[in-house]
């Protein structure tokens, strides 16, 4: 086993930061720097204030309080980063590509790719190199290609170390994680790098929740964990279109199959859509790999996993229009929740975006109210889709500090993220300003739908 005493990061985002905090947490004898290009986010990420932090999440701000300085260290500097360190992870994006061949599915890996060539670069001595990202299964093989090729003729061990955590729970999912997985090669070189980044894993997770393996199957079971996750809510979104026809109802449903121990309780709720930045780009990626090998059937199997969360978003869209008398022609509706779900400020692909695209395309009014998300960052979404140009979205789309402002005089009110404030609002109050009938769609099933109904509402909700 290799002696790791500095750790690089390349990639500051919502996997590198909390991920190597926490390892920064745990293993007080390895320094940590976290690098990006970014120079924004480094700049929030040593922000004295730590509500400035670049990213939300839950325990966060405490462990960066704890580490930064000590053991932990974010910089735009990436070359020293790389040179400095015996053990380098890449946590750089990954998005569904927007150009040429795979346009819309395959992943880009442009900028995994750049990392590795600035590896090949600027290294000085043999490295670990650690794919964090999510890659398409085989990566591993270019990278390698790549750092062999380079003229320095130092060793580069890749291992594949995929993060499976939630963002919301990041922290505690770092903190105590169901498993870890390192693959890696099965020469005795390979192994010695996987032993080296077991030990740092196992300074907090017992060792045999650290699972090893070949690197194909660790980076094919990150895109695996996150199809099944993704089609679990995407099967039970179908049964809830079903529910609202038959007068079934879909948390009764989920509480019933859950208590099948060989399904289980978990990731059953129904919802206007599963968002984020990974599931659709994952499973994209899947479909696309699937297909580059000849493998159809596979392909369209998973595939249906997407379109079912596109229809569901829809479908949400749609029942907000319907129950509006078929027209949201400049009535106002109330968007409570932006972010892709509670407890972060992450909106990507959040089904917020798509459902107000929806009303935008019907010259609705939409007013958005978000605990975490900036106004800024409502129109970069909308703007990003390029369905509707940027002056009409600031025309018609306006963001509110205040969910007693975003729901007065509203035709509609739509919860389209799960945050638990929405739960505790004086509803009385919201009635008597909203406009009536009072509609609420319940995009999350959060709402307390009997006491609602008590003060006047009508109340819609998914799959009931
Ligand atoms: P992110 O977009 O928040 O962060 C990526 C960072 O990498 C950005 O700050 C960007 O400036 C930086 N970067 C890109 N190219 C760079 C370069 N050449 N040199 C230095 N910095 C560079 O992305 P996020 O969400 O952290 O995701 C990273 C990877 O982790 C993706 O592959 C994603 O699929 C995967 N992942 C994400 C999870 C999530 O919940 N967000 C969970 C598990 C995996």
């Amino acid at each position: 086993m290799k002696e790791v005493k500095n750790i690089c990061c390349i990639g500051a985002g919502y996997v590198g930061g909390p991920t190597m905090a926490v390892i920064a947490l745990k293993n007080p004898h390895i320094k940590v720097n976290i690098v990006d290009i970014n120079e924004q986010r480094i700049a929030d990420w040593n922000d004295a204030d730590l509500d400035k932090l670049p990213i939300y999440e839950p325990g966060l701000k405490e462990v960066v309080a704890e580490t930064r300085g000590r053991n932990l260290f974010f910089s735009t500097n990436v070359d020293q980063g790389i040179q400095d360190a015996d053990m380098i992870f890449i946590s750089v994006n990954t998005p569904t590509k927007t150009y040429g061949k795979g346009k819309g599915q395959a992943a880009d890996l442009k900028y995994i790719e750049l990392c590795a060539r600035q590896i090949a670069r600027v290294a000085k001595r043999d490295k670990i190199v650690v794919e964090k990202s999510t890659l398409p299964v085989r990566t591993a093989e270019a990278l390698k290609d790549i750092l062999s090729n380079s003229e320095s003729g130092f060793k580069f061990e890749i291992l594949s170390n995929p993060e499976f955590l939630a963002e919301g729970t990041a922290i505690d999912d770092l903190m105590a994680p169901d498993r870890v997985l390192i693959g890696g090669d099965d020469t005795p070189s390979g192994q010695e790098a996987k032993d080296t980044l077991s030990a740092i894993y196992e300074a907090w997770v017992p060792k045999e929740q650290v699972l090893q393996t070949n690197v194909w199957s660790s980076e094919l079971s990150k895109l695996t964990a996150n199809a099944f996750l993704a089609q679990r809510i995407s099967s039970i979104n179908a049964m809830s279109a079903l529910c609202e026809e038959t007068e079934a109802d879909v948390d009764e449903i989920a509480r019933a199959i859950g208590m099948d121990s060989r399904i289980g309780p978990k990731f059953l709720k129904s919802s206007v859509g599963f968002g984020g930045s990974c599931f659709q780009k994952d499973v994209l990626n899947l479909v696309y790999i699937a297909k580059s090998y000849g493998l159809t059937e596979v392909a369209e199997y998973w595939d249906q996993v997407i379109q079912l969360n596109d229809y569901q978003k829809r479908r949400f869209a749609d029942k907000i229009i319907k129950k509006s008398y078929n027209t949201v022609n400049d009535k106002k509706i109330a968007f409570l929740g932006w972010a892709f779900k509670k407890d972060t400020n992450d909106t990507r692909e959040s089904a917020a975006i798509y459902v107000a695209d929806h009303l935008l395309d019907e010259n609705a009014q939409v007013v958005v109210y978000d605990p975490k998300v900036p106004a800024e960052q409502v129109y970069a979404d909308l703007e990003y889709l390029n369905t509707h140009d940027p002056e009409e979205i600031r025309k018609r789309v306006k963001i509110v500090n205040d969910p007693y402002e975003a729901t007065s005089e509203a035709h509609a009110i739509a919860v389209l993220t799960e945050w638990d404030e929405f739960k505790e609002y004086d509803w009385n109050k919201i009635f008597a300003s909203t406009l009536k009938p009072a509609n609420v769609f319940d995009g999350r099933n959060i709402l307390d739908k009997k006491a609602l109904e008590v003060i006047g509402f009508n109340v819609y909700n998914i799959g009931k």
